[in-house]
């Protein structure tokens, strides 16, 4: 296939374009700096003359905090510029992959989101991911994947990279014991994203996080006790109590079943952080994570 990866320089969009090209297929990875997906008649005339049959749009603007004051960049990188890629797989026959997040419930409930369940923004960045991924449709050929917390991309900076380093340096670490995720290890998520469209599943919207839920305390324990650190390097505190300018979703555990039901099965979350972890003691380095704001 010949594929167009998006957001290449980002934590997914690194590991897509390394794995993607590693199984054969024929992949430009863009960044930011390569084409700045803002500026339509860039985005026209620099994949207009690739013409991929798959378009893998990895980038966003995810800085949650800033967008509630500043929303116009967001809007225009997580919203517009989707339509436009939409817009430009519906001429070019191409299939599009985008990526969403949990960001766009408002986390109120008390059992795993499904797809059927209708959003409800509570931040200008989920509202600006919420209208990607409405866009995101107007592709004839289109798979529209929730993912959240990410980790394990290769350049370390989610936060469980900065929750690592921290205990590794001996430093407090602090992890929320209020808030219920379904995390989604890069690695999985590039696989599964590569079996949906390789094996031509059904197009539509899908939850594409590990299996299971926890709190971000519980998931950061099984980081500090693979990892072989003692029982205070971590504390829990409160996203409740926490001043964000952006509001959290406090339970936002995702329901993968529409993932298995096209074949697909997702390991658990511990069964990755575990691979992470793993990884990580193979090869150490020092987290660049300029404070992740998932
Ligand atoms: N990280 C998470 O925990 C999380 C959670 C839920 C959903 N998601 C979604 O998952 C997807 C991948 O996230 P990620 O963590 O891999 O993001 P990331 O590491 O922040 O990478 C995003 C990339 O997009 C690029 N970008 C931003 N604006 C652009 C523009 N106007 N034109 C071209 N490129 C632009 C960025 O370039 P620069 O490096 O130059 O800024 C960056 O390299 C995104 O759709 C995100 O919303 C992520």
């Amino acid at each position: 296939m010949k594929v167009v990866v998006t957001g290449a320089a980002g934590q997914l969009g690194a590991a897509t374009v390394a794995a993607w090209t590693a199984a054969g297929h024929s992949v430009t990875g863009l960044t930011r700096s390569e084409l700045d997906l803002t500026v339509p008649a860039a985005v026209r005339r620099v994949i207009g003359a690739i013409a991929p049959d798959t378009i893998i749009n990895c980038a966003a603007d995810n800085r949650v905090d800033a967008a509630q004051t500043a929303p116009m960049q967001p809007l225009a990188a997580n919203a517009w510029a989707v339509g436009t890629l939409a817009r430009l797989a519906a001429d070019l026959g191409a299939t599009l992959v985008h990526y969403s997040t949990d960001f766009v419930f408002d986390g109120e409930t008390s059992r795993p989101y499904t797809e059927d369940d209708p959003p409800n923004p509570r931040s200008v960045y989920g509202m600006t991911k919420l209208l990607g991924e409405m866009l995101a449709t107007d592709a004839s050929r289109h798979y529209v994947l929730r993912v959240e917390s990410l980790f394990g991309g290769p350049q370390r900076r989610s936060s469980l990279d900065r929750l690592w380093a921290l205990m590794a340096a001996g430093q407090p670490a602090m992890a929320f014991s209020d808030r219920v995720v379904s995390p989604s290890f890069v690695p999985d998520v590039v696989r599964a994203t590569r079996t949906l469209v390789e094996d031509h599943a059904p197009a539509g919207l899908y939850h594409c996080v590990n299996t299971g839920h926890a709190t971000w305390l519980t998931v950061a324990d099984e980081l500090r006790r693979l990892g072989g650190f003692p029982d205070h390097c971590l504390r829990a505190g409160r996203a409740a109590d926490t001043d964000f300018a952006a509001p959290r979703p406090l339970f936002a555990a995702l329901s993968n079943a529409t993932l298995l039901r096209a074949g697909i099965a997702m390991p658990t979350w511990q069964d990755a952080v575990a691979r992470y972890v793993v990884g990580l003691k193979r090869a150490p380095g020092r987290s660049d994570a300029p404070g992740d704001t998932h």
